[in-house]
């Protein structure tokens, strides 16, 4: 790890291991009592589990305490999971809320601090220095990614540019005049700008930028050689979501690229069984739980992510690390007994030769039997035969490597709806 930058971290990241759980102890005693105190969700919520903030004398006792969920949030909107008063609340964010009641999410003061300083410690993992110029195609408003990465990056210093999503042939435009060595946005919408560079005819190796920061939604070790080749840049992965603080719980170093250290003297993990909720050896596969250690407006204790990972042990920092997303089990599709994910898919399109990028799930059924249809677009210069073969190599290599048989159609390049912030890749046209 010779060429890990330790000169440059922060406090945090400097702790060895013995300080960093002394650290995360003291601090999850705190944070479970600040819930307890001051939300009277988690005061009911503990009581009826049996357990009380004391009962927690080493970090494995969180084990002992309840989880909370989305639905936990959605009963208690639009204030009721704050705890602190109204007035000490600086900002709101809230989540998209496509299936039913949005859910909100508060910050203090002190928690916009935090969450700044974690976007730039992310930033500056990524390969971020200061006095960069930092693109930021995130969305801005209610979602947390436009200004969670703006703060972020103007903590450590760089010049940002706040491009927000949308308007492709201008944030094109923006890129080649104002030469940013850094870009934030999702991956999809980064393919999205990959097309508008070429229908302008600018060549994406050419640009000034050297680093990209892409999260949001999973994507795969095939996507990121993909955007690495066609932009010529470094491709890292940011994860983070509202309910925790935003972008900024866990960061791929760009010495590294091994997956994502979290911000663990700040955000606690815990990788569960989603069946049984029983806690999992490190190295296992299951959901991520996160328990925030210092947040003031809105702790969160034991919060089921649903997104799918496991925790390994640190390498460029001491903090330990979870690998690249899989999925959210609210994204697996079950087809005849077999489980799927997109990224599966992602893995497959990407390696196949003449196909571009661009693939979307068609989930329909028949009868009682569900099928799944992947399209995927042609690359331009990819002729009837290629596509063919193409379309026999996607089937073929979803049935060994998956186990099921799905449909395959090759369409027209520029077919396919395309992403100006998180992509949604499944369309279920299933009957209810
Ligand atoms: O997506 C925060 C964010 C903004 C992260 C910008 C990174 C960059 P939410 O809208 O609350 O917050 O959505 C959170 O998005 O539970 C994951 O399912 C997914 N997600 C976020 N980052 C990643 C990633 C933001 N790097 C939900 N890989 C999370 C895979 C991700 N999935």
């Amino acid at each position: 790890m010779a060429d890990v930058r330790t000169d440059l971290f922060d406090a945090g990241e400097r702790l060895d291991a013995a300080a960093l759980r002394a650290l995360q102890l003291e601090r999850l005693q705190a944070s479970l009592r600040h819930a307890y105190e001051h939300v009277p969700f988690y005061r009911q919520s503990f009581d009826r589990a049996g357990v009380h903030p004391d009962d927690c004398r080493a970090l494995a006792d969180l084990a002992r305490f309840p989880f909370t969920g989305k639905a936990d949030l959605r009963e208690n909107y639009p204030y009721g999971m704050f705890a602190v008063d109204r007035e000490r609340v600086r900002r709101v964010h809230a989540s998209s809320g496509t299936t039913g009641r949005p859910t909100v999410v508060g910050y203090t003061d002190a928690d916009l601090s935090l969450w700044a300083d974690m976007v730039a410690r992310s930033l500056r993992a990524a390969g971020g220095r200061p006095g960069d110029t930092v693109h930021i195609a995130y969305g801005y408003g209610l979602f947390t990614g436009g200004l969670g990465a703006h703060y972020g990056a103007e903590r450590l210093g760089c010049t940002v540019v706040p491009a927000s999503g949308g308007m492709t042939a201008r944030q094109v435009q923006l890129i080649r005049d104002l030469e940013p060595r850094v870009i934030m946005v999702t991956p999809s919408y980064m393919l999205t700008l990959l097309d508008e560079f070429e229908r302008q005819g600018v060549d994406p190796r050419g640009t000034s930028l050297e680093v990209g920061v892409f999260g949001a939604e999973p994507w795969t070790e095939e996507m990121r050689r993909e955007i690495e080749e066609r932009f010529g840049i470094d491709a890292v992965d940011i994860y983070g979501l509202s309910e925790v603080i935003g972008p900024g719980v866990a960061q791929e170093c760009v010495e590294t690229k091994d997956g994502l250290h979290v911000w663990e003297d700040h955000f606690y993990p815990e990788v569960v069984d989603p069946f049984t909720g029983e806690v999992l050896p490190e190295g296992e596969e299951g959901e991520l739980v996160f328990t925030s250690l210092t947040k003031e407006a809105m702790p969160v204790i034991r919060y089921r992510t649903r997104d799918l990972t496991r925790l390994l042990p640190g390498t460029a920092r001491v903090f330990r690390r979870m690998q690249k997303v899989t999925g959210r089990s609210d994204d697996m599709v079950i087809l005849r007994g077999v489980n799927l994910f997109p990224t599966q898919i992602e893995e497959i399109v990407l390696r196949t030769p003449g196909v571009a990028p661009h693939f979307q799930l068609r989930l329909t059924r028949e009868g009682r039997l569900d099928s799944l249809t992947v399209r995927a677009e042609a690359r331009p210069d990819a002729g009837p035969e290629a596509r063919e073969a193409a379309a026999r190599a996607v089937a073929a290599a979803v049935k060994d490597g998956i186990g099921v048989s799905v449909a395959v159609e090759i369409v027209d390049p520029e077919t396919l709806e395309r992403s100006v912030g998180k992509l949604r890749r499944i369309v279920d046209l299933r009957s209810r």
